[in-house]
């Protein structure tokens, strides 16, 4: 098939970890016979250095007319001055809000080769399995704000229609998993919290098969460290589901090792590590590529349907995650390009074994 990529690198790690997901795309439509056409864009800091602007207007329409769009991470310190005029990040949410992907899909799984890792005890690292539902165009991020000298504002706001559609997404996922959903909310306090739950409660009767259960969110985040395999489909709003997913990191090993998937109604999924630039570690060669190849792998999935592709990448990153090479976050030596090199080789071990299987 023919696909056009547009990719964002963006700041930081964000053109390390990019590169590489690019790489094993490429060995992806050399090995299936598959024509993947990439345009390169900007966003975030780099925009701003270059144009001014975090989404200049030519990035924004290339995203728009692509079949996928593949990005880094953007912001970092250059950029971060509280007084800033504008900030990279606002390009990432303008472009969230433009493609209309209310839906970012972040999974959680845990290899086993890594559980030494992680700060809990091994054993209740077992069959965790958890597919995170953030909603990613409302709440708190777009709400209208203000500031004076001495007083701030972010407005959160949600609408029925927000909710129902976000729910309907993780209730359709959840029918292809093991039919739970958790869904995580502030009620006890938060209106928005409230007309989240109400509505949940009032979609899910259109999926008895789905098992429901409610959590609020301070709870859920002591709840994800002492009982992570209890959850399937966890479903929240937008802030909150920022923060439990880089929890949810933690017990994988590392941030680095996280995909998602952006999802709406429209053509362009956008597909993004959920780590940021991390400005520590970024221009030495040593981020891990992981979380990006695979975005990249969720992007052939749903975007482009290519399930057995995605499969042979995902099969290929435990290949790696079990044999090495590692990189530093995960207790390796091993730098970013090494990594993406074990994963090419691994990959044409499970491509092969593919074809074979469905020829
Ligand atoms: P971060 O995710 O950039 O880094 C947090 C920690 O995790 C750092 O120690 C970093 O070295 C480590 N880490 C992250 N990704 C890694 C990788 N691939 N391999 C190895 N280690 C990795 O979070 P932060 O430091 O809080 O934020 C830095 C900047 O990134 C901020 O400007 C923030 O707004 C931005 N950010 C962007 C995105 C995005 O573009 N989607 C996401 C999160 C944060
Ligand atoms: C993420 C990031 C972004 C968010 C920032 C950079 C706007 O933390 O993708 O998780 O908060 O959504
Ligand atoms: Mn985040």
């Amino acid at each position: 098939m023919k696909a056009r990529i547009v990719t964002l690198p963006g700041d930081g790690v964000g053109p390390e970890v990019t590169a590489a997901a690019v790489a094993v795309l490429d060995a992806v439509a050399e090995h299936f016979g598959h024509e993947f056409s990439y345009e390169e864009h900007l966003i975030g800091g780099c925009a701003i250095d270059a144009t001014g602007e975090p989404l200049p207007a030519a990035s924004l329409e290339a995203c728009k007319s692509a079949d996928a769009v593949l990005l880094g991470a953007v912001g970092g310190p250059k950029w971060s001055d509280p007084h800033a005029p504008v900030r990279p990040e606002q390009g990432l949410l303008a472009l969230r809000a433009a493609l209309g992907v209310y839906a970012n899909l972040r999974p959680l799984q845990v290899h086993p080769a890594l559980a030494a890792l992680s700060p809990l005890k091994n054993e209740k690292l077992k069959h965790v399995d958890v597919l995170f539902v953030r909603e990613l165009t409302g709440g708190a991020y777009f709400g209208a704000k203000t500031r004076t000298t001495d007083t701030a504002t972010d407005e959160c706001k949600y609408t029925v229609a927000e909710v129902e559609r976000v729910t309907r997404r993780a209730f359709e996922l959840a029918r292809g998993r093991r039919h739970k959903v958790t869904s995580v909310d502030k009620a006890n306090v938060l209106e928005t919290s409230r007309l989240w739950r109400s509505t949940v409660q009032r979609v899910a009767a259109d999926y008895p098969d789905v098992k429901l259960e409610h959590q609020l969110v301070d709870s859920m985040a002591m709840l994800l460290l002492t009982q992570p395999s209890h959850y399937d489909v966890v479903v929240t709003e937008n802030l909150f589901g920022d923060i439990l997913t880089d929890e949810a990191a933690a017990l994988a090993g590392s941030l680095g090792l996280l995909p998602s998937a952006s999802l709406g109604e429209g053509k362009a999924g956008l597909y993004e590590p959920i780590h940021g630039s991390a400005p520590d570690i970024a221009g030495k060669g040593v981020a891990n590529p992981v979380g990006a190849i695979l975005s990249a792998a969720m992007l052939l999935r749903h975007s482009l349907g290519l399930e057995h592709e995605a499969v042979a990448i995902e099969a290929a990153v435990a290949d790696v995650l079990e044999r090495g090479p590692h990189t530093r976050d995960i207790g390796g030596q091993a730098g970013t390009d090494a990594v993406r090199d074990a994963v090419l080789v691994a990959f044409e071990v499970h491509a092969a074994a593919s074809e074979a299987f469905f020829a």
